[in-house]
């Protein structure tokens, strides 16, 4: 780890980030953290609708036939050229490790070539970081609810590079159980967006379980997302799709705002940041909304297009890191199952 010296710590840092760990292949231009040249998202939603989730093969291959033209993109909207770079960043875990691997042996062959240093960044310190671009003025401590398709953490940000678990998923994240029970009645992958949609037209009149653990912050939607298949099968037909959504978003929204609160008792922070896809909900913000006017809290969202996954969180991450003097060596591998908090950097 080397500190960096007064005269790079006095200029711009303009960082190059890929992201490609699961089903959007991304890159992005970032100036000092918070300052969005571009960003380029290429998904593959639309390919992998029809299987009903991501295939990890298929999303590779993907990244593969993209990426040089991503990069281009998000080069010349910032109109800056390789050499005007400081960093090249690319996300190395958690993720599908094939999808990683594209994204990560890019950024590495670009930083060597072009002399740069590189950094690997975690995906998850990246949806953190994504509202240091919406908010400038946002700063640590503060807690944060990270919830996607692959993780749901609730996490102390003591600072921009210190991270500490207070609770995580024993199971299913939130945004797969969103996705699975969307399967189950019939709509199309991802079911978080459509979920949401539907949910605002029917009223939570089903009563679903909602986990709560004695004397731990952590989360369970194995239950919910199980109680759900059991009811859409005894019903039938006769189910009420829209109620159902509700009731869902309900029971869900409800666990996730309890550990929350008592998130923000436990460290004595009244200072609340969303993170992740399903931080695009639009139910579970306003129930944010109303808890913050209640309790006196301070709340800080991403704008939508940072809410999934997009390489400017990872620009943005990369920066704090950076600035604390890290960078990785060319042998970092990619990680599928790094955890928040696991600092497998080299
Ligand atoms: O952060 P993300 O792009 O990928 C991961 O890192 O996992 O999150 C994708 C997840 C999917 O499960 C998707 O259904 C969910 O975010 N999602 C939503 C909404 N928009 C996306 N869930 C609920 N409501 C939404 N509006
Ligand atoms: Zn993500």
């Amino acid at each position: 780890m080397n500190q960096l010296n007064n005269e790079q710590l006095n200029k711009d840092i303009v960082v190059l980030s890929i992201e490609s760990s699961c089903d959007e292949t991304s890159a992005a231009v970032v100036k000092n953290g918070r300052e969005v040249l571009s960003n380029v998202i290429a998904t593959q939603i639309d390919i992998h609708k029809r299987y009903g989730g991501v295939v990890p093969e298929i999303a590779s291959r993907n990244h593969v036939d993209c990426i040089y033209n991503v990069i281009t993109e998000a080069l010349d909207e910032a109109n800056v050229k390789l050499e005007d770079i400081d960093l090249v960043a690319a996300t190395y875990g958690p993720g599908l490790v094939g999808a990683l691997l594209v994204g990560l042996s890019t950024a590495k062959a670009m930083a060597f070539s072009a002399n740069k240093p590189f950094l690997g960044v975690h995906h998850i310190e990246g949806h953190i970081a994504a509202n240091y671009v919406t908010h400038k003025e946002l700063e640590p401590p503060y807690i944060c609810l990270v919830v996607s398709g692959g993780h749901s953490n609730l996490v102390y940000v003591k600072d921009y590079t210190e991270f500490e678990i207070l609770g995580r998923t024993r199971d299913d994240a939130v945004g797969e159980a969103f996705d699975k029970v969307s399967r189950v009645i019939g709509l199309e992958y991802p079911g978080g967006p459509k979920i949401d949609k539907l949910a605002k037209e029917g009223t939570p009149s089903y009563k679903l379980p909602k986990t709560f653990f004695e004397d731990s912050l952590d989360f369970s939607f194995s239950g919910i997302k199980t109680a759900v298949i059991n009811l859409v099968h005894k019903e039938g037909e006769k189910i009420r799709v829209p109620d159902l959504c509700a009731s869902f978003e309900e029971s869900i929204t409800d666990v996730l705002l309890n550990n929350l609160l008592k998130a923000c008792e436990l460290k004595g922070t009244n200072k609340v940041a969303l993170a992740g896809g399903v931080s695009a909900n639009s139910y579970l913000r306003s129930r944010l909304d109303k808890m913050g006017k209640e309790n006196n809290l301070l709340i800080y969202y991403p704008e939508l297009k940072l809410c999934t996954d997009n390489a400017a969180m990872i620009g943005a991450a990369a920066y704090f890191d950076y600035i604390n003097g890290k960078t990785s060596s060319w042998d970092l591998n990619a990680v599928p199952y790094l955890k928040l908090g696991d600092k497998l950097r080299k």
